[in-house]
């Protein structure tokens, strides 16, 4: 597995990346769908899993299966070995600066709701503002409206331009000496649309906020550093990240972590317990109450292993080729209109067509075998913005090809001859 070609640069990213010996990495692909070739354009809903994150599944099932930080037997040493070493492999793909500061959760939507339950009722009382963006996927949105709702709070809102993109002078001017957080997204699942993260957290920490980022769609297309970043919080899940579901990264500053109260009581998360008092366990350990995901955390570093041997930058490059190629062939097309136009922008073509209904797009599209998300994606508030139910999503990876993108134009021009 390396599906790069180091021998012959072109300097053209989508040739330089040799994507047919990387589709060999992913057992999935190699199918066909509805008579047709699968054509799977749905990687930010969910991305597929290479052999190498499978085998780790498998072989950790097959040979070392057992509790984590419990026992003294072998199995169980050789299972917290690997759970721990999958821990240092995330700490050092985000380079985080200590391990201590990666909790392993069950994915993006967990990490957010971690820091409203716990950071969030510890610092956040009546009157206090949080601030959000008009981009965010609900998991992002209604965390802090039940902390809101519950502590008479108020949720603020920066909004966007009609291309999708952060207007960052409104984003500074909702700070007030009340704003007790900014939780913003760092790629839109909906739009692709990139935030200036660097700038926002900039911009808060200048007024003494601290900030948390959303990558679920960041981590999987482009080197993400959390210490240049100076983020206080970012969380991922690690199926976007070609890992197993259930799985995913919170990642905080050690000093924030140390001061917030537990999540969720139980086992591992415990110092000592008396039926008068628990003390509770050192980081990371006390927000990891009850038997983790232990197989999940494996694949997940087996998935950075893989992502790391391509290189993020080479990934980043190649998915901006394809992103280009696809937007070109896409604004051919006079009855499609492209939804999400930013500057800075990450492998999302979202979509709307003159009087057909994305849903009836998605399954003409699945009939040809191309997978597709089609929907309000999980941000109604963002649909809103742009005065429509929903969009039709294609979304890339990897391992998609310019011929992917081609079938996907064919299989829209179907479309348009069935509805004419
Ligand atoms: N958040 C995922 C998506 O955008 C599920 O499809």
């Amino acid at each position: 597995m390396t599906g790069i070609n180091t021998s012959s640069h072109t300097g053209d990213p989508l040739l330089d990346f040799d994507v047919a010996k990387v589709k060999e990495d992913f057992p999935i692909l190699n199918q066909t769908v509805n008579g047709h070739p699968l054509v799977y354009l749905d990687n930010a809903a969910t991305s597929q899993k290479p052999q190498s994150v499978i085998d780790a599944l498998v072989g950790y099932y097959s040979s070392d299966n057992s509790n984590v930080h419990r026992g003294v037997h072998t199995l169980s040493q050789r299972a917290t070995d690997h759970y721990e070493e999958a821990r240092s492999k995330i700490r050092r793909f985000i380079n985080a600066d200590d391990d201590r500061e990666i909790i392993y959760v069950r994915g993006t939507t967990e990490g957010i709701n971690l820091v409203a339950q716990t950071y969030g009722r510890e610092n956040i009382q009546e009157g206090d503002e949080i601030i959000i963006s008009t981009m965010e996927h609900h998991s992002n949105i209604v965390p802090w409206q039940m902390l809101c709702q519950e502590r008479g709070a108020i949720l603020k809102v920066a909004p966007i331009d009609d291309s999708g993109e952060l207007l960052l002078d409104e984003y500074e001017a909702l700070i007030t000496s009340r704003t007790k957080l900014v939780s913003m997204v760092h790629v839109s699942n909906a739009l692709g649309s990139i935030i200036p993260a660097k700038r926002v957290v900039e911009i808060a920490h200048a007024h003494g906020v601290p900030v948390l980022l959303d990558g679920a769609q960041a981590v999987a297309h482009a080197k993400v550093d959390v210490q240049d970043l100076d983020c206080d919080f970012y969380v991922f899940s690690g199926h976007k990240l070609y890992g197993p579901t259930g799985i995913g990264i919170l990642y905080g500053k050690a000093d924030l972590l140390e001061a917030m109260p537990p999540y969720q009581g139980g086992g591992e998360m415990i110092r000592s317990v008396t039926f008068e008092k628990t003390l509770y366990n050192v980081l990371p350990h006390k927000f990891e109450a009850g038997t983790p995901n232990i197989a999940g955390s494996i694949g997940l570093g087996a998935a950075v292993d893989y992502v790391d041997a391509l290189g993020m930058e080479r990934i980043g490059a190649y998915e901006s080729g394809l992103l280009e190629y696809g937007t070109e062939l896409l604004s051919r097309i006079s009855s499609l209109k492209i939804i999400g136009t930013a500057q800075e922008k990450s492998g999302i073509l979202s979509f709307v067509m003159d009087g057909i209904h994305p849903h009836d797009i998605g399954t003409i599209l699945d009939a040809e075998g191309i997978a597709i998300r089609t929907g309000h994606h999980c941000a109604q508030p963002l649909m809103d913005r742009f005065g429509i139910p929903a969009t039709a999503r294609a979304s890339l990876a990897f391992y998609n090809t310019k011929e992917d993108l081609d079938a996907l134009a064919k299989a829209i021009d179907r479309v348009i001859e069935v509805f004419s």
